[in-house]
């Protein structure tokens, strides 16, 4: 399993194209509900949204695309809602695994998923396995996720793995056990449909993540739509703690700037 450099402990390297994009897809209801429609049309509208959505990302070289789809809190909803965004998911999976597999996606899904019903759960882990050995784009699902359901998980399972470490714990400790491991920590956080919050996704995850906020409703964000987040987040300083003297220091020498944030070769 590889393990990244946590943003808290090391400076991660950057790039123009962020290569972790975590999305809460929001505002299919109000999409549904402009047109008269029940919230079901949007939510079936959304699909749509996140094929072209993956489909851009393999465009631009994004290597990690990680989708909200069902929170923890969601159960709160109107049970026909509910049932129908389970029936959503079933058909979207068995339906578009395939292609995902043509296309180099490694599909993984992240949640409390013993909530959700057998067939459900199969569907999951054999969607999981047939894409596993694929790199090009790691597509992450979160269905019934909580980031502090993502915390809580990690630290009893590291409890039970080093109990006489209590007491001692470090990040390096719990790391290994957070849901999303097996990925660098996202660089940009994309949230649509306008409310300007995180809803309890990626809580741990997004210590350092820039945050981007849109009043497209999810139906509507096109490719265009998430150029111009792309296009924000490169004009974004991401400096980790340091000031911004630091860095156009080290840029000025062309120096990469070290992990304890002076100029490399300084
Ligand atoms: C996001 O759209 C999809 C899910 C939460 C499943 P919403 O259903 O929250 O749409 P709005 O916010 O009511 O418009
Ligand atoms: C967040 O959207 C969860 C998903 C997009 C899956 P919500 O619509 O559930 O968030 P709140 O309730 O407005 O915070
Ligand atoms: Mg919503």
């Amino acid at each position: 399993m590889a393990i990244f450099t946590s943003t808290t402990q090391n400076i991660p390297p950057t790039a123009a194209v962020p290569r972790h994009v975590a999305i809460i897809m929001d505002g299919n209801g109000r999409w549904a509900k402009k047109r008269f429609m029940p919230r079901v049309a949007g939510h079936h509208r959304g699909v749509e949204t996140v094929r072209d959505t993956v489909r851009h990302c393999l465009e631009r070289g994004i290597e990690y695309l990680t989708l909200f789809a069902f929170s923890s809190e969601n159960w709160r909803r109107p049970e026909e809602e509910v049932t129908l965004l389970m029936q959503l998911f079933v058909h979207a999976l068995q339906k578009e695994v395939a292609k995902l597999h043509r296309n180099g996606v490694r599909l993984r899904v992240v949640g409390d998923l013993s909530r959700f019903d057998p067939h459900l759960q199969s569907l999951i882990q054999a969607s999981e396995a047939s894409t596993a050995e694929n790199s090009r784009l790691t597509l992450t699902i979160a269905a019934n996720y909580g980031g502090r359901w993502d915390i809580l998980q990690a630290v009893n399972r590291m409890a039970q793995a080093q109990p006489a470490k209590l007491g001692n714990w470090t990040e390096a400790d719990l790391a290994p056990w957070l849901s999303m491991s097996y990925a660098p920590e996202p660089d940009l956080f994309i949230r649509t449909g306008g409310e300007e919050r995180v809803s309890n996704f990626l809580l741990w995850q997004l210590a350092y993540t820039e945050f981007y906020f849109t009043d497209t409703l999810w139906p509507e964000f096109d490719a265009t739509a998430f150029d111009a987040a792309i296009v924000s987040y490169q004009q974004r300083e991401r400096r980790f703690g340091r000031t911004s003297e630091q860095l156009q220091g080290a840029a000025e020498a062309g120096a990469p700037v070290s992990p304890n944030g002076t100029s490399a070769d300084a």
